[in-house]
C-alpha cells in the first residue's frame, strides 16, 4: 500500500495467484467503493478464465509495478514474507525511494524442529533428483541446507517460477507435481490442490521429483 504525501490518495496493491487465493477481496472492494481516494490494484500471477475482469495485471507485485501505479512522492507500507519484503525494498530503493518512506511488516512461520521432520514418514530426501519438465532442466537437492526449497533450487537453475510470499501463505507458487513426493519445511497456510506443491516451502521426500516448470 502507498499513500501519496499531501494528496490523500491511497493505492492498495495486492498480489496473489488468482481469485481462488485472493483474501478479503470483497471487503477491500467495499472500502474502495466507499472511499474514492482508495485506488485498488490486484496482480494475479496465474489468473484463471473465471478471473477475467477481477484483476488488473498479470504477474507479481514488484518495484516497477508500484512505481508505474504510484509515480508521485509517497510512503510505502509493505506486508509479506521476509524474502518478498527484501526484494521489494531493494527494488524500491533502486527506483530512488528513500528508506524512510518504506515501512514494512513481514510474516513468517516458525520452522519445525529437525526431530519433527525426521519423524515424518515422508522426510526430506537428500540426494533427490529434481526434474523441471517444461525446461528439460534438472538438479539435485543435496540436503546440505535442509531449508532449501524447490523454488530456490529452480531459481538456482535460472527458472523464474511465479511466487510472492515465499512462506506458504499466498498460494502463488503452486506447481504441478508430476512425479515423486514432497514434504513441507513448515505447514502451508494456503490451500494445496491434489497433485500440486507449494514449492516455496517444499523439498523432495522421494528419490525423484518432477515438477511442471
Ligand atoms: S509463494 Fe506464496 S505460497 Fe509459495
Amino acid at each position: 500500500m502507498a499513500k501519496a504525501a499531501g494528496q490523500r490518495q491511497v493505492w492498495f496493491v495486492h498480489g496473489c495467484r488468482n481469485g481462488e487465493f485472493h483474501a478479503f477481496r470483497s471487503e477491500v472492494n467495499l472500502l474502495a467503493a466507499q472511499h474514492p481516494n482508495i485506488n485498488v490494484h490486484y496482480a494475479y500471477s496465474k489468473p484463471s478464465m473465471a478471473d477475467q475482469g477481477n484483476y488488473h495485471s498479470e504477474g507479481r507485485v514488484d518495484g516497477a509495478l508500484l512505481q508505474r501505479l504510484v509515480n508521485v512522492p509517497a510512503d510505502y507500507f509493505l506486508c509479506g514474507s521476509p524474502p518478498f519484503m527484501e526484494s521489494l525494498i531493494a527494488e524500491l530503493k533502486q527506483f530512488g525511494i528513500n528508506e524512510a518512506s518504506i515501512h514494512f511488516e513481514s510474516f513468517n512461520k516458525a520452522l519445525p524442529t529437525v526431530k519433527a521432520v525426521e519423524a515424518n514418514s515422508d522426510a526430506a530426501f537428500p540426494g533427490a533428483k529434481v526434474e523441471f519438465s517444461d525446461s528439460s532442466n534438472s538438479s539435485t537437492w543435496s540436503g546440505e541446507d535442509p531449508e532449501l526449497s524447490l523454488l530456490s533450487l529452480a531459481e538456482a537453475e535460472g527458472l523464474m517460477p511465479p511466487c510472492a510470499c515465499r512462506a506458504g501463505v499466498c498460494g502463488t507458487c503452486a506447481t504441478k507435481l508430476l512425479a515423486g513426493k514432497v514434504n513441507y519445511i513448515n505447514e502451508p497456510s494456503a490451500a494445496v490442490e491434489p497433485g500440486e506443491a507449494l514449492i516455496c516451502i517444499a523439498r523432495p521426500a522421494s528419490a525423484q521429483v518432477k515438477l511442471k516448470l
